[in-house]
């Protein structure tokens, strides 16, 4: 493993070889199964799913949850629980979600504005860096829902991100980059102190500069409760702080509250703005894509307003533009691990209890048995009367499915949505003068687009749209 650091790849290149769905590569002490298939995927998420509901513990994930504090990076067990239904009743409930409608659609049309004031200082458009725009979107609207604000300092004057969000969203995505990334220690335990491959620093250092902008915040305001300064909640960390238990004292701890707050980030930032910004560059290479997507959001919202979540349901080609972006460019090559509690036989397979099972988001999405020519984007294949980003017959990784399923399904769908749909309905856009296409490489060692979206974007609405 050190010596080959991708793993991920290496671990794509021989099930490829091997010609096969399934793979149990043994590390350290532990089995890991890797995954292609649906018909398998559904065996594991669907048929045994209360015996694969737990996850493995690794470095970064004991690190980021501050010892198993929080939902996802966590084993299954009491703690889990709690913290899951506080998300789902809590947090995430549809209820909470309109309560808070407003804040996004602050940050929603801050987009807009921001990419209008870059585009419209001439007639012609101009050529924006997409990715800046997409990949603050989300985590300006989690900050707005959170703490009630877009900005730890003063923000850029158009809108755009400062230095302090710059650092707050890199520094999330280091620690994405870590939290199941196959660390030497993660399978040999009593490496762990060493830090071989240097993980576990910059995991350490993420978190340090995160907990910098979001301690301040969560410490002023558990003071501001306990001294009746506050007494109604005005956003999410409010909510998280005055939940109650039976016996009357506070539900969360102030160390459950700090550590779920930065899962609730991590979860948030990176699959929404990742598949906007692979839809939009897919789409630039094929107009016609582009063309009936415009097309749609000019029929179902018209021109004369934005694109608001309620239009969502009606928007079934945008939608499946931005279901085409999951499948065919994932934000990470595998789904997060689920560990088995006892031994079990899946699809005629011995796997004992402890293995860790990943289903792997390229096998299943880019599967030539499941998907015809699967390397193409094309989001037709989506279309049927009811479209949505769910795929809860694993044929490709959305939200999953199960007890591990994704709780935030309606914010990730929302978000998703409405980044792209905004993009495409308020710009015409083009690849940049002097190009042919968009460039469609992936990092090489990541599934991000190796070089940020560059394209160029002109106003298509009326300014009073942009500027209400
Ligand atoms: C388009 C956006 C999103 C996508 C594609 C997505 C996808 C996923 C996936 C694949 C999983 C793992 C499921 C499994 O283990 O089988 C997951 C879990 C999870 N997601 Fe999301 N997610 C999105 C947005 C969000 C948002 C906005 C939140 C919350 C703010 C969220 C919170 C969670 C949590 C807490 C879990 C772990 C659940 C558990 O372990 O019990 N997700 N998500």
């Amino acid at each position: 493993m050190l010596r080959n650091r991708l793993a991920d790849q290496w671990i794509h290149r021989l099930m490829k070889e091997l010609n096969t769905d399934i793979a149990c590569f043994q590390l350290g002490n532990s089995h890991v199964i890797t995954v292609n298939s649906p018909e398998i995927a559904r065996e594991f998420l669907k048929r045994h799913d209360a015996v694969f509901a737990s996850r493995p513990e690794t470095m970064a994930t004991c690190i980021i949850s501050r010892r198993n504090l929080t939902t996802a990076l966590n084993q299954r067990g009491e703690q889990w629980k709690k913290m899951r239904r506080v998300l789902v009743s809590e947090v995430l409930s549809h209820s909470k979600m309109n309560w808070l409608l407003d804040m996004r659609n602050q940050e929603a049309d801050n987009l807009v504005r921001f990419l209008y004031s870059q585009c419209s200082k001439t007639f012609k458009g101009e050529v924006v860096n997409v990715r800046t725009i997409a990949k603050h979107y989300p985590a300006n609207a989690m900050r707005r829902m959170m703490f009630s604000t877009r900005y730890f300092g003063n923000g850029s004057e158009e809108g755009g991100p400062g230095f302090e969000e710059e650092e707050h969203v890199s520094s999330l995505f280091t620690m994405l980059k870590y939290i199941y990334a196959f660390s030497v220690s993660d399978y040999l335990p009593w490496l762990r102190g060493l830090d071989l491959d240097g993980h576990q620093k910059r995991v350490r250092d993420a978190v340090k500069i995160v907990n910098k902008y979001h301690d301040p915040i969560v410490n002023d305001r558990i003071l501001q409760w306990r001294e009746g300064k506050k007494t109604q909640p005005e956003d999410l960390l409010d909510v998280l702080i005055s939940l109650k238990g039976s016996d009357d004292k506070p539900l969360l701890s102030e160390d459950e509250i700090r550590a779920q707050i930065m899962e609730i980030f991590l979860a948030t930032v990176d699959n929404p703005y990742n598949a906007a910004e692979w839809a939009l560059s897919e789409m630039i290479n094929q107009p016609k894509l582009v063309e009936k997507a415009v097309e749609e959001l000019d029929r179902v919202v018209g021109k004369d307003r934005l694109l608001q979540e309620s239009d969502i349901p009606r928007l079934r080609y945008v939608v499946a533009c931005s279901r085409e972006a999951l499948r065919l460019h994932p934000v990470a090559p595998f789904n997060l691990p689920h560990v088995s509690n006892s031994d079990c036989i899946v699809s005629g397979y011995f796997i004992p209890k402890g293995s860790s099972v990943l289903l792997s988001r390229l096998g299943l999405g880019r599967n030539p048995a499941v998907w015809d020519d699967p390397m193409r984007f094309d989001p037709e294949r989506h279309i049927s009367d009811h479209v949505d980003l769910a795929e809860t017959e694993l044929r490709f990784i959305s939200f999953t499915r199960g007890r591990r399923g994704c709780v935030g399904a309606g914010l990730g769908t929302n978000l998703t949505v409405m980044l792209l749909g905004r993009l495409l309905q308020g710009f015409t856009w083009n690849v940049p003068e002097g190009l042919d296409k968009i460039d469609l490489s992936c990092e090489a060692d990541s599934l991000l687009k190796a070089t940020p979206l560059f394209a160029h974007a002109k106003p298509r609405l009326n300014p009073s749209v942009y500027m209400p």
